[in-house]
């Protein structure tokens, strides 16, 4: 039940404490070029990702499941949305059914909802493989996420304290899942330090989850009574995350998120590198408000208005968006030269 309720109690304080909107991607500009060659009718931005093809590259984020009703709707919707827009979705952490069979419902739904839609199963570091291989089964995933999420835990009032063996488990579920496995943070990006880390055990998608939106640090916070008000600030800003995790290996496939909402955000972070961009907050705030229809409607504008600035950067598809020179300024530039990569490779 504590658990249950937790779930709720996070949807509803992500909703009142909302996004950061810092998450760098502001100090990013394209350049702009006058002569794009390119007609916005052969824009395509499909995109693959651990064998998996995606027909668009932005993706509902985890969120939730494991609250009963509430979160089975939830969830219902979110798969309707994923649906009617080919977006693939993930489910939030599926320890509570896991622990309590009687929330299966809350995750099974999106599979119900979307039996032919690319759906993404969750579970975090403390997972055990036959945890994750049951969680995977139950909403039959066609990937599988971890989520590690130290700061998040470490502010919890309930959380968890002990961190030894995530790695190693993240590795062992790696090599016995029959799905691709995504790693990803909640919020707090990761380093170029935790993504070799990641890369040196096999795992080879990785979303940074950056710093920049919904901040979990400050739902906790909400939670307890003595506030760890210096967590509040923690973290790598998403456009620098992405940054420092490209930068590792080209064999990785690195997926962007944390505080990305707009069309141009996206457009940012995917010529950045990324493969992929999950977006959690600004769908959950989105469909709080505006409801199923209204969600759908924003998802097929975003898709049109990427094409549209994809025409404008005159990138036909993702590999070429990847190409297009951008300057990077500002605190991302300071933290970047800091961390020993190059901007001016961006710009030149
Ligand atoms: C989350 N997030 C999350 N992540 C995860 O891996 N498992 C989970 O169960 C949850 N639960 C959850 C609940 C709610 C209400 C929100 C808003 C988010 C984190 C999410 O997937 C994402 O990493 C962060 O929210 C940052 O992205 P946005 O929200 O800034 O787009």
């Amino acid at each position: 039940m504590e658990r249950a309720q937790r779930k709720i109690d996070h949807i509803n304080i992500a909703l009142r404490t909302g996004q950061q909107r810092k998450s760098g991607l502001e100090d990013v500009s394209f350049v702009h070029q006058s002569l794009p060659e390119i007609s916005l009718d052969n824009v395509d931005f499909t995109t693959e990702i651990g064998g998996l093809t995606l027909s668009s590259p932005i993706f509902i984020n985890a969120m939730t499941g494991g609250g009963g009703v509430e979160t089975e709707r939830i969830n219902r919707e979110l798969a309707i949305a994923a649906r009617e827009t080919g977006m693939a979705m993930a489910v939030g952490s599926q320890m509570g059914a896991i622990k309590d069979s009687g929330q299966e419902a809350s995750y099974k739904v999106a599979r119900q909802e979307n039996p032919d839609g690319i759906l993404i199963g969750n579970l975090g570091g403390e997972a055990t493989v036959e945890q994750a291989k049951r969680a995977s089964d139950m909403i039959q995933a066609n990937a599988f996420q971890i989520h590690i999420n130290v700061i998040q835990e470490l502010t919890m009032p309930e959380g968890d304290r002990n961190f030894v063996g995530i790695l190693s488990r993240i590795e062992e579920i790696n090599k016995s899942l029959d799905v691709p496995l995504i790693v990803k943070e909640v919020g707090f990006g990761m380093s170029k330090e935790t993504v070799e880390q990641l890369h040196s055990v096999g795992v080879s998608i990785i979303d940074v989850g950056g710093f920049g939106g919904t901040n979990f640090a400050r739902i906790e916070n909400e939670r307890r009574s003595k506030v760890l008000g210096y967590f509040n600030d923690w973290g790598i800003p998403t456009a620098a995350s992405v940054i420092e995790a490209v930068n590792v290996s080209p064999a990785l496939s690195i997926l962007g998120s944390g505080g990305i909402q707009n069309p141009l955000e996206m457009a940012k972070s995917l010529a950045l590198g990324a493969k992929g961009l999950g977006v959690a907050g600004h769908f959950l705030k989105l469909h709080k408000e505006n409801g199923l229809k209204k969600l759908i409607d924003e998802i097929n504008y975003i898709h049109e208005d990427l094409k549209i600035i994809m025409t404008a950067l005159g990138a036909a598809n993702l590999p070429e968006l990847r190409k297009t020179k951008m300057v990077i300024t500002g605190d991302t530039f300071h933290w970047l030269t800091q961390r020993g990569i190059d901007c001016s490779a961006y710009a030149r």
